[in-house]
């Protein structure tokens, strides 16, 4: 093997997490590529490379941003690991959207996998995953996985999900900025992975924003938040799916 790329959409980093875990398996070069940077850069990975692309599942399907992106890579044949995460409720057609993607680009998918993890929005659920069940569970996938690698096996396992993919219906909202504990530093402004903030951080584009809650993460002041009432609405409708402890699923 020559190279390894570690690619995801990671707003608030579960993805980006999950996916280096795999990768720590494999004994080879490794290079970071995070689709949420907004510069084009365009990468050829060769049939000996291998590539793992995580992504968050958003309503049943893949970010779309996340879909546009990941044409930045083109792969020949190059063996793949797919994963997403997602937030304890369901991850419906996004496993099999993300493999369809990647392959699209020249990828062959020879494993997959869904890992729960905390809902980035309704914090309560799957609080504080994956924990250290869940990095034991991807640490058995991913050594199967560098096996099948190994073993020039490509087949492309059977993944949960149904062509045509569900419509997305995602409720959204605005975010809201506290004037009085905004310093106007600009840090969510470079930070916004479709550049929906102005330089100051004052305003949002509610157009562009994808409600991805990476400004809200990462704000040093804690000035970026969304409506509590939004989210208490959102737990009323989407609580019951989101009970209890979610497993992962892994495909080989
Ligand atoms: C807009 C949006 C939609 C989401 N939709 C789902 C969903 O359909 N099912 C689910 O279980 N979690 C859902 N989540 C939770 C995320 O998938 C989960 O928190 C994920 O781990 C976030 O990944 P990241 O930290 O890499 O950004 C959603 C989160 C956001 C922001
Ligand atoms: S990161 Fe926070 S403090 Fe800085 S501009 Fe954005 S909202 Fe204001
Ligand atoms: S403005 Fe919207 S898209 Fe940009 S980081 Fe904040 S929540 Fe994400």
């Amino acid at each position: 093997m020559n190279q390894l790329y570690c690619v995801s959409f990671s707003p608030t980093g579960t993805s980006k997490r999950a996916a280096w875990q795999i990768a720590e398996a494999f004994d080879c070069e490794k290079t970071a590529v995070d689709l949420c940077e907004t510069a084009d850069r365009e990468i050829w990975a060769e049939q000996k490379d291998v590539g793992i692309f995580s992504v968050p599942c958003y309503g049943g399907r893949i970010p779309q941003t996340a879909a546009e992106r990941l044409s930045r890579l083109h792969g020949d044949e190059t063996p793949a690991i797919v994963c997403v995460t997602f937030g304890n409720r369901a991850y419906e057609d996004a496993l099999l959207e993300l493999a369809d993607c990647v392959e699209a680009n020249g990828f062959r998918v020879i494993a997959g996998c869904a890992v729960s993890a905390e809902h980035n929005i309704m914090h309560v659920f799957g609080h504080g995953r994956p924990d250290d069940l869940d990095r034991a569970e991807i640490r058995r996938f991913s050594t199967q996985a560098v096996q099948k690698r190994k073993n020039r096996k490509m087949n492309r396992p059977s993944l949960p999900g149904n062509h045509p993919y569900k419509e997305i219906h995602l409720a959204r909202t605005a975010v809201l900025v506290d004037e009085k504990t905004c310093t106007g530093c600009g840090f969510c402004a470079q930070e916004c992975p479709v550049q929906a903030i102005s330089a100051d951080g004052r305003q949002t584009d509610e157009q562009r924003c994808i409600n991805c809650m990476r400004c809200i993460q990462i704000c040093p002041k804690k000035s970026r938040s969304i409506s509590k009432e939004f989210v208490t609405a959102l737990i009323q409708k989407l609580g019951p799916d989101c009970e209890g402890r979610k497993q992962n699923e892994f495909y080989l």
